[in-house]
């Protein structure tokens, strides 16, 4: 009975119908594509907008490309123990690599001086704690949350506008906040590191440069020395 049905369908119907099925795919796949390059030049546009009106503490024109977002996030052990702190988020591109690698949202505690960012931050992730505050106040905040031993510390902050001094203090806080193999985790523009191999007792490791970013990064991973005889 149902073969003779079939037998006095076109034969070109079912070849039709996957045609349908698939070019459906297609532009529902296109519509996700837009949409996603259209999120992305907004958030192009915000920063832009923020560094326009905050150059020194913004430190850069364009969120971080998807591929230095990944070198951070690939520095972290989503196995260690402990909440991960994130310095300076912006709109959240390393945030959202971080969630990738396997961390948790309600693990992140993004620590974000501007308030359109904070604000923004509070509605793309909602599990997040979110503190709208100064991201060098960082062992305050943190012992004052109960949260120490730490995973990690994540920074996306312009460390280079800031005297020597104050860089040296915010590493010194982030490594005594940090399990024993936890790191604190940088991004910069430059050639060097932020903080110099040879201007503390810790260990420093860089990653090759990630090109495609704008500009060219690199990633610099501090942690606390080996322990003796480790
Ligand atoms: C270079 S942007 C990086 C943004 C984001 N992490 C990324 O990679 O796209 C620096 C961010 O640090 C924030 N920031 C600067 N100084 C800060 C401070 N003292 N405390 C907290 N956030 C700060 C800025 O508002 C900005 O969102």
């Amino acid at each position: 009975m149902s073969q003779h049905r079939g037998a006095n369908r076109s034969p070109f119907a079912a070849f039709r119908k996957r045609a349908e099925f698939a070019s459906a795919e297609n532009r529902q796949k296109l519509t996700r594509g837009a949409q996603i390059q259209l999120g992305a030049l907004r958030d192009d546009l915000r920063f832009g907008f923020q560094w326009a009106v905050k150059p020194r503490s913004v430190g850069a024109i364009a969120p971080s490309g998807r591929q230095l977002a990944r070198a951070m996030a690939a520095q972290v052990d989503p196995a260690l123990p402990g909440s991960v702190v994130e310095l300076g988020p912006g709109t959240g591109v390393i945030t959202r690599a971080l969630i990738e690698r396997g961390i948790a949202e309600e693990r992140l505690i993004l620590i974000e001086f501007n308030r359109d960012f904070a604000v923004l931050l509070r509605k793309r992730f909602p599990k997040a704690r979110v503190l709208e505050g100064d991201a060098f106040a960082l062992a305050r905040t943190v012992r004052a949350l109960g949260e120490a031993p730490l995973a990690a510390v994540v920074s996306g902050l312009p460390l280079f506008n800031q005297p020597m001094y104050r860089r040296l203090r915010l590493l010194a806080q982030a490594l005594s906040l940090c399990d024993r193999r936890g790191a604190f985790v940088q991004f910069s523009y430059h050639l060097l590191p932020p903080v110099p191999a040879e201007a503390g007792d810790f260990a420093l490791n860089g990653t090759p440069r990630v090109w495609w970013n704008l500009f060219p990064a690199r990633v610099w991973v501090y942690q606390r020395p080996p322990a003796d005889g480790a």
